[in-house]
């Protein structure tokens, strides 16, 4: 999704909004661009398609004294991804980049259109800058115009905007859509829409909220809130640990993260688990008091590890649980009783539908919860409690590690509850912490099973679709297949519960039909070994992954035996991630940014 960076300073202004916008690429993008001011003049670069057409144009440009510079990567909403539609956008003497929609373009474009500004490109975006130009007129000041168009402007938006009329200035707006201000001793500043352009460059960051506005130059970050009262920024420490964004010789992002599983669940289980009970500090005391009832809802991957909560929370908690996709539920109406926790699940936080969702719930008066890869992210900041799946930077498009602490998150959680509603007797939750304890070790890659993945993915490459199934916590598992599937190889997969495939999906069982079929030794292994012989009856290819042996399948991998289903799960997303990979690997697509995702989906 889209990226922004801006800089005020004296370093190399071109490189430092390049390499800000590279750090943003994993987040998807189509086209790319920046704008400059120096000596009271703007040079602006456009270039449709990754950043090293960017790099190119720009590369007789030099900046070696103090400038103002703003930076974006487009992933197209309003209008084709072309170099016309890329930001920054220009009005007279003014440039604007925005992450977001405005909903209102259309009305402000038609007046400025009745006024005669002509507009170039079909953007929502461009209306901030020839509105801001406009109300320049009438204000003569651009900090009083451009509060004027940002009170003009309805929907969600992260802005920067430079001009002539102020040309040590960078002008911001945040609302909706995720913003950041760092500082260091060196008097520059930067802008960014994620903390990771910033690493290395600041030591302290202010992330905006909500109706932020402002101006920034090189020595003041002058500030207002929502209601127009002036505001301190508030600066945290920034990280420095930049090692996480690097690909540590893994050949991809997303093959460096499912190898990082181990150690991640490791560090998502570090200080939560006694011999006894699941401790999660964070969680306030009264989170639960007076709940009944608990509704998850996210988008994509993370929705797909709700599911597996609802499982777990039913079975081990025994508290009633509904799963719920953001972008639906949003507008459905729901009946939201004060008796129901309200989750929302997100690798990023800022997920704009999942998001939305969360402030309804909280404007219902009900209780929230997040979990969460990103500290500060706009969900963490909003709900009554979170809990961090401390995964680390996900750089794959395809979400791999963030998926693994999420479920293991919701493990745990289970049984944090279930010792809370006394559901499970002790020796129980001493059972399950100690298989807890084995997660790590049942998702280490061993290069017997990448190197038997790696083989058997050539014949996997045609078809006309693969059908993933499991039964219980292995169909979200099955749906989670078959999204990494089809995110990076383009091929048609679906994900069915085992048990669904003879009312209907079974009609499509033919040699070139794929089964990718999860059979759990110690859940419902018979039943499920059912299904799928009825699939290979119909002479459905079929790869089982179970540690059981299975004559009736054309390809096996043969998973550990474990103690428990739940390892079993964990070993077998480790097997469907690999295959995703070496499939996408061998088709020769961008196994890290595949066509059309975005990273971080901001916009509904
Ligand atoms: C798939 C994937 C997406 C995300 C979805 C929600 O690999 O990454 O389906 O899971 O866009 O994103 P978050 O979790 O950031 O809310």
């Amino acid at each position: 999704m889209c990226g922004i960076v801006g800089y005020i300073g004296e370093k190399n202004t071109k490189d430092i909004l390049l390499s800000g916008l590279k750090e943003l690429e994993y987040r998807g993008y189509d086209s790319a661009g920046i704008a400059v001011l120096q000596d009271g003049d703007f040079q602006s670069y456009k270039a449709v398609g990754k950043l090293v057409n960017l790099e190119e144009k720009t590369k007789d440009f030099i900046t070696d004294k103090f400038a103002v510079g703003i930076g974006h990567t487009r992933w197209a909403t309003h209008g084709k991804p072309t170099e016309l539609n890329a930001h920054p956008h220009l009005g007279e003497s003014s440039y604007v980049v925005h992450n977001g929609i405005i909903e209102n373009y259309a009305e402000l474009k038609q007046e400025l259109t009745n006024e005669g500004v002509t507009f170039l490109s079909q953007t929502d975006t461009e209306v901030i800058v020839h509105q801001f130009e406009k109300n320049l007129k009438l204000t003569n000041t651009a900090f009083e115009a451009f509060k004027q168009t940002i009170h003009e402007l309805h929907g969600a938006y992260a802005i920067l905007l430079v001009t002539k009329s102020e040309e040590k200035t960078i002008f911001f707006a945040k609302n909706g859509s995720p913003m950041l201000v760092g500082i260091n001793a060196e008097d520059e500043k930067y802008f960014a829409s994620s903390d990771t352009p910033l690493i290395g460059h600041c030591s302290d960051v202010n992330y905006f909220e909500d109706g932020d506005y402002g101006y920034v130059t090189n020595d003041a970050i002058i500030m207002y809130d929502k209601e127009n009262r002036a505001k301190e920024p508030s600066f945290k420490k920034l990280s420095t640990n930049k090692l996480s964004a690097q690909k540590d010789g893994y050949r991809f992002f997303m093959e460096k993260e499912i190898y990082e599983q181990s150690s991640v669940i490791a560090d998502t289980l570090l200080g939560r688990l006694t011999d006894k009970e699941v401790v999660f500090d964070e969680l306030p005391a009264s989170l639960f008091e007076g709940i009944n009832e608990i509704k998850l809802c996210a988008c994509g991957t993370s929705y797909h590890s709700a599911i597996s909560a609802s499982y777990m929370f039913e079975r081990y908690s025994k508290v009633k649980t509904s799963v719920e996709v953001a972008s639906e539920f949003r507008y459905r109406e729901p009946i939201m009783s004060k008796d129901t926790l309200f989750v929302v699940i997100s690798q990023s936080g800022e997920t704009a539908d999942t998001l939305e969702t969360l402030k309804m719930a909280k404007r219902a008066g009900l209780k929230t919860l997040v979990i969460c890869n990103v500290d500060n992210s706009s969900m963490v900041r909003l709900a009554d409690a979170f809990i961090l799946t401390r995964a680390g930077v996900e750089k794959g498009v395809a979400s791999t590690k963030a998926f693994a602490s999420q479920v293991t998150i919701f493990w745990m959680l289970s049984i944090y509850l279930a010792k809370r509603n006394d559901t499970l007797n002790q020796d129980e939750i001493s059972r399950q912490i100690r298989l807890m304890r084995e997660i790590p070790s049942s998702v280490k890659v061993s290069d017997d099973m990448h190197e038997k993945i790696k083989r058997l993915s050539k014949r996997y490459l045609h078809g006309h679709g693969f059908f993933f199934i499991g039964r219980d916590v292995f169909f979200p598992l099955a749906l989670e297949g078959a999204l990494k599937l089809k995110e990076i190889s383009y091929l048609h997969a679906e994900g069915y519960p085992s048990g669904e495939m003879k009312h209907g999906p079974i009609a499509l069982a033919d040699p070139e039909l794929f089964t990718i079929a999860l059979l759990p030794q110690h859940l419902l292994y018979e039943k499920s070994r059912s299904n799928v012989e009825e699939l290979s009856a119909r002479d459905s290819t079929i790869c089982a992954i179970s540690p059981i042996e299975f004559d009736k399948a054309d390809d096996y991998i043969k998973t550990k035996t474990h103690e428990d289903y739940m390892l079993e799960f964990f070993e077998m997303m480790l097997v469907v991630q690999l295959l995703s990979l070496e499939i996408s690997v061998r088709l020769g697509n961008d196994v890290d940014m595949p066509r059309n995702l975005a990273k971080s989906v901001t916009v509904e």
